[in-house]
């Protein structure tokens, strides 16, 4: 199994539906504050299940959602195909969309399932779809000094604010025997240094800047905010 297998097919990551919900939470309202404007068209680049995207439509003009995996595609469009401002998009329509038309383009928690090529065909992609004043924000991204307490401390802050702390500990204990975990081990995930990171978005025509935040729980993990040249 690779990664674009593993979230096609039916995974547990979350230790309960409230920790579900409040991820999703969480990443739809971090995602809305980003929005300049409120005629900005906005693309969710690997969204995933986006349960709370309504959220984030309703600070933009049209919000588009991409995800690889095409289980999730489907039942993005099933869950909004109803609501007018948001379109989910298959991999054909993403690269058949107007070039310069997005203001802003979010890949939060994805760059670390992709080989450094397909980051790099990503930061092409997303140069050639956004508008010369659009910004691509690229969050979530692992630092190659993280460990496994980072994670682990990040997510028990997390649950112990958000009412989950005894699922999240049987949880933990869970995860050590699950399918990602040994994905994990086996492929890894893709780590940055901000310096290398940071040289390939002015490699491929950007200039970006680390925020002092980042979306989601795991502030020990790293958000850019890039901006064409
Ligand atoms: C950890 S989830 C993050 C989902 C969402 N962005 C969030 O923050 O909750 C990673 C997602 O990236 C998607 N993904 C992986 N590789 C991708 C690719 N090459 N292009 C687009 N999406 C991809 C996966 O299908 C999965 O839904």
């Amino acid at each position: 199994m690779n990664w674009r297998e593993f979230w096609n097919g039916t995974h547990s990551i979350y230790v309960n539906e409230r920790h579900r919900a409040l991820h999703y939470d969480r990443i739809a309202k971090d995602i809305a504050a980003l929005v300049p404007t409120p005629d900005a068209c906005v693309l969710d680049y690997g969204c995933g299940e986006a349960e709370t995207a309504e959220l984030v439509a309703r600070r933009c003009a049209m919000l588009y959602l991409y995800d690889a995996a095409p289980n999730v595609q489907a039942r993005l469009r099933v869950r909004f195909g109803r609501n007018e401002r948001i379109v989910v998009l298959s991999t054909e329509a993403l690269d058949a969309m107007t070039d310069h038309s997005l203001d802003v383009i979010v890949a939060n928690s994805v760059i670390q399932y992709l080989t450094h090529q397909e980051f790099e065909a990503l930061l092409d992609l997303s140069r050639r779809k956004l508008k010369p004043t659009g910004m691509l924000v690229v969050a979530d991204v692992i630092p190659e000094s993280a460990t496994f307490v980072d994670d682990t401390r990040a997510l028990l802050t997390f649950a112990s604010q958000g009412g989950f702390l005894l699922p999240a500990l049987t949880g933990l204990a869970a995860t050590a025997f699950s399918e990602y975990r040994k994905l994990r081990q086996e492929i890894g995930l893709t780590r940055y240094a901000e310096e290398d990171i940071e040289t390939l978005f002015s490699a491929h025509g950007y200039r970006a800047e680390r925020s002092a935040t980042n979306i989601g729980h795991n502030q020990s993990r790293m958000m850019f905010v890039a901006r064409p040249l």
